[in-house]
């Protein structure tokens, strides 16, 4: 059985300051925006969730030894490309509540939320552009992949994928990102020897944070996750515990009869999924695809090893492992 710690623990040297000013820089390149264009007050939305992206690049900048208040900026930068992408990610899930408040699609509609998430993708990049010149050019790498990432996912709604196609999909959807904040930390150092190691640490632990994600649609709660869960299966994208719930012999045919039944169920209708999510949990499919994660954790260590000693790695070592077990 795992040990589950019950929200993402806080890390353990002080980063809070800091994301109070990563916060801090997100309103300020908000507030150049006219309310004609956008109006804040009329429409509540959180434009920093959990910070996970804006932790990680913290702890990765104090562990290599970068410039503090720059890294501070590549945190805002990545946590507005991660909002962007969320804006637009609403629209194709026609996902109604983000971050515990209605979504800009479910207030603006598709075409407001497209366009509100546009203009925070230009400012994601104004921000990584101060932060120093050279990370513009790598966010749009990452932004690129990130697009990849969830065009592939488009393509395959209502397909049977196997596991390392679903990771395929993952590390570029959501791993683009980590990896880019681990890059920043990287060159803000100057440690350019130490690139590709970041990379691939990064990317790991954007790895790890999905597939958890992945388990919290099926187990999570929806009021602690600020979002609706069994999203995945309605909309047809079928994620790691489904896809071992597919291939188990025992299972797997109940699980397709079941899937069948939700496809060609209304929207309104929450039994058919409901019902396979049952079979999943129950079937310990989250649970193995919690050890997968918590297992792709345990392989980090030895990259995150060829970082600099002291506080800062043991706090990133920390924030992976939480990862691995965070329950919203
Ligand atoms: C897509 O992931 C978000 C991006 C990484 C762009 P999900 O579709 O799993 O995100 P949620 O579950 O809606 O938050
Ligand atoms: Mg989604
Ligand atoms: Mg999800």
């Amino acid at each position: 059985m795992l040990e589950y710690t019950p929200v993402m623990q806080r890390a353990a040297i002080n980063i809070e300051d800091q994301l109070r000013k990563v916060n801090g820089g997100i309103s300020a390149a908000l507030s150049g925006i006219a309310p004609e264009i956008f109006d804040f007050k009329a429409h509540p939305f959180s434009f920093l969730g959990k910070a996970a992206r804006a932790r990680f690049t913290l702890l990765a900048a104090q562990t290599l030894g970068a410039d503090a208040a720059r890294a501070g900026r590549a945190a805002a930068a990545a946590e507005m490309t991660h909002t962007a992408s969320l804006l637009h990610d609403d629209c194709l899930d026609t996902a109604r509540y983000r971050r515990g408040l209605p979504t800009l699609y479910d207030q603006l509609g598709v075409n407001g939320a497209i366009l509100v998430g546009d203009l925070l993708m230009a400012l994601a990049f104004d921000e990584a552009g101060a932060a120093a010149p050279e990370l513009q050019g790598e966010l749009a790498g990452a932004v690129r992949r990130m697009a990849e990432g969830a065009l592939l996912e488009e393509n395959s709604r209502w397909k049977k994928t196997d596991a390392a196609g679903a990771e395929r999909m993952t590390a570029l959807k959501t791993g683009a990102l980590f990896r880019w904040c681990a890059l920043a930390a990287c060159h803000l150092a100057r440690r350019q020897d130490l690139l590709e190691t970041c990379a691939r640490l990064g990317e790991g632990t954007g790895v790890v944070f999905q597939m958890v994600d992945d388990v919290l649609d099926f187990e999570g709660d929806a009021g602690a996750c600020g979002k609706e869960t069994l999203k995945d299966i309605r909309e047809g994208k079928f994620t790691l515990p489904l896809i071992l719930a597919i291939n188990d012999g025992t299972a797997g045919p109940e699980a397709e009869k079941l899937l069948e039944a939700l496809r060609a169920a209304p929207a309104a209708d929450l039994g058919p999924a409901l019902e396979l999510s049952k079979l999943v949990r129950e079937g310990g499919f989250c649970a193995a695809a919690r050890a997968d994660a918590s297992k792709k954790a345990e392989e980090l260590k030895p990259l995150a090893d060829q970082l600099p000693a002291g506080e800062g790695a043991d706090a990133l070592k920390k924030f992976i492992n939480d990862t691995a077990r965070r329950l919203a």
